[in-house]
């Protein structure tokens, strides 16, 4: 059955080690028949939250786009949360965008999640604090599962990682959504 996918790319580097993984992930997702759509967080100038609750009452204060994203990630199927590690933790622009989803994250439904993650270590447990992050957010959602992840080790430098098996796990990973 073909699904629609949504790929949440967090790190600020265009053509980097993170982008380079989601490629290899639509790839094969594509291969597979399903529906992508990649969206880089650096192409929104997303403001923070500012924990207001005005989005219990009305729309959110800000106008920056989110309520657009919020609905992509409504009527995707399955959401790819790919970022850099930065000091052990997902970038700024995953978290902001992830607060930001305040409004309406009880509504972010029954997604299947997958979790990228790449960083300069050669050492995968050292990338554990950073899926925990991110699996903060989806104990959050209800419904959602984390159905695979992907520690792109040993990736400092833009295509790094293209010497790593991640390249084959992100492929193998689209392809077997
Ligand atoms: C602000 C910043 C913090 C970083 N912190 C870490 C770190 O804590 N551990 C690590 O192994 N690499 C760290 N790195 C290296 C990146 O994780 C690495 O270059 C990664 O491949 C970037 O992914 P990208 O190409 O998708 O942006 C850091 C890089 C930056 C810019």
């Amino acid at each position: 059955m073909s699904k629609n996918i949504l790929i949440i790319e967090g790190s600020p580097r265009k053509g980097g080690n993170s982008d380079i993984l989601t490629d290899q992930l639509i790839k094969g997702a594509e291969e597979s028949n399903h529906n992508t759509e990649k969206i880089y967080l650096t192409d929104y100038k997303l403001n923070y939250c500012l924990g207001c609750y005005a989005c219990q009452k009305g729309p959110c204060v800000h106008d920056d786009g989110m309520d657009k994203l919020i609905d992509k990630m409504m009527k995707a199927e399955v959401i790819v949360l790919a970022t850099p590690v930065y000091f052990y933790s997902m970038s700024g622009q995953l978290k902001t965008f992830i607060d930001r989803t305040l409004p309406k994250y009880e509504e972010i439904t029954n997604k299947e999640f997958y979790l990228i993650a790449t960083a300069a270590v050669n050492e995968g447990f050292a990338l554990e604090r950073t899926f925990e992050a991110m699996r903060g957010y989806l104990d959050c959602l209800p419904g959602a599962q984390e159905k695979g992840t992907i520690y792109g080790v040993s990736s400092w430098l833009k295509g790094d990682v293209k010497r790593t098996v991640a390249m084959e796990e992100a492929y193998n990973m689209g392809k077997n959504i």
